[in-house]
C-alpha cells in the first residue's frame, strides 16, 4: 500500500496521468466562500497566511480530475452546480451540530457523485470541539473533514476502489482513512503550510528538508 502526498498544484500532477488512472477521486475543493465566511466569523483562526478560500477551481480543473479517475465524489456540490456535470446522486453529511447555535457555518455539507447510489445521508459529529472519535485532537486546517467521513465514503462508495486520488488534500484526513483501510492514495496540496502539517499528521514525521521535487509517478514516502 502506498500513500503519496505531493506539495503541488493538482493540475500539474494530473497532466502526467492517463485517463481513468485512479479508481476513485474524492475531491474537497475550496468552495470560494472565504470572504463571506470571515465576515460571519470575526474571530476565525487563520491557519495559513496564503489560503483565503476566495476562489473556486475553474471548470478545467474539474474536467481534469474527473478525466483521470473511473469514478468521482466532489464535495461542495451546491457551490459548483453551474460547472459540474449534472447528477441525481447526492451525499449529505449531517454534522450533528447544536441546532440552537447561531448559523456561522454549514450544519451539513453536500457532495455529488457519479456512483449510482440514491441520495444518501451520513451523520458524523463535527461541531466546534465535538469531533467524534477525533475529540481532543488539534485541527490543522480550517476546512478539515473527519477521518470517519472519508472512511464511510470508502467503505460505502469505494468498496472495490484500490487507487484513491485526493487533489485538494488539506489536512490529509482522506490519506489517514486510506492508511487505516489499506488503500493506495495520492494527494496534492498546493499550500506549503498545509502540506507540511498534513505530511506530519499522516507519516508521524515532518517532511524532508528541502522538500522533495514533485516527480510524476514517484512517491515521497511509502507505507507498508
Ligand atoms: C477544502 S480544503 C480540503 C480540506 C480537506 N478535505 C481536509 O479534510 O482537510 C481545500 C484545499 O485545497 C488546496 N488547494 C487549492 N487549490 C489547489 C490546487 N490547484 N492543487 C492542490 N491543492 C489545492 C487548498 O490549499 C486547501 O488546503
Amino acid at each position: 500500500m502506498t500513500i503519496d502526498l505531493f506539495n503541488t498544484d493538482c493540475m500539474k500532477y494530473v497532466a502526467t496521468l492517463p485517463m481513468g488512472y485512479f479508481d476513485l477521486v474524492i475531491a474537497d475543493p475550496p468552495y470560494g466562500i472565504g470572504r463571506d465566511w470571515e465576515r460571519r466569523n470575526k474571530a476565525s483562526q487563520r491557519f495559513s497566511e496564503s489560503y483565503d478560500n476566495t476562489e473556486r477551481p475553474s471548470p478545467e480543473v474539474f474536467d481534469e480530475i474527473i478525466r483521470v479517475s473511473k469514478h468521482w465524489i466532489i464535495w461542495g456540490w451546491n457551490y459548483f452546480t453551474d460547472i459540474l456535470p449534472p447528477t441525481n446522486y447526492l451525499i449529505v453529511w449531517d454534522k450533528m451540530s447544536n441546532c440552537n447555535q447561531t448559523f456561522h457555518y454549514s450544519k451539513a455539507e453536500i457532495a455529488g457523485t457519479d456512483i449510482k447510489i440514491p441520495c444518501n445521508l451520513v451523520s458524523i459529529p463535527w461541531d466546534g470541539y465535538r469531533m467524534g472519535e477525533e475529540t481532543g485532537t488539534k485541527k490543522i486546517h480550517p476546512h478539515q473533514k473527519p477521518v470517519a467521513l472519508f472512511r464511510w465514503l470508502l467503505t460505502t462508495y469505494g468498496r472495490r476502489a484500490k487507487r484513491i486520488f485526493d487533489p485538494f488534500a488539506g489536512s490529509g484526513s482522506l490519506a489517514v482513512a486510506c492508511k487505516q483501510l489499506g488503500r493506495e492514495y495520492v494527494g496534492c496540496e498546493i499550500d506549503q503550510t498545509f502540506y507540511k502539517a498534513a505530511y506530519s499528521r499522516i507519516f508521524d514525521n515532518p517532511p524532508p528538508q528541502p522538500l522533495e521535487e514533485f516527480l510524476p509517478f514517484m512517491g515521497n514516502q511509502k507505507v507498508d
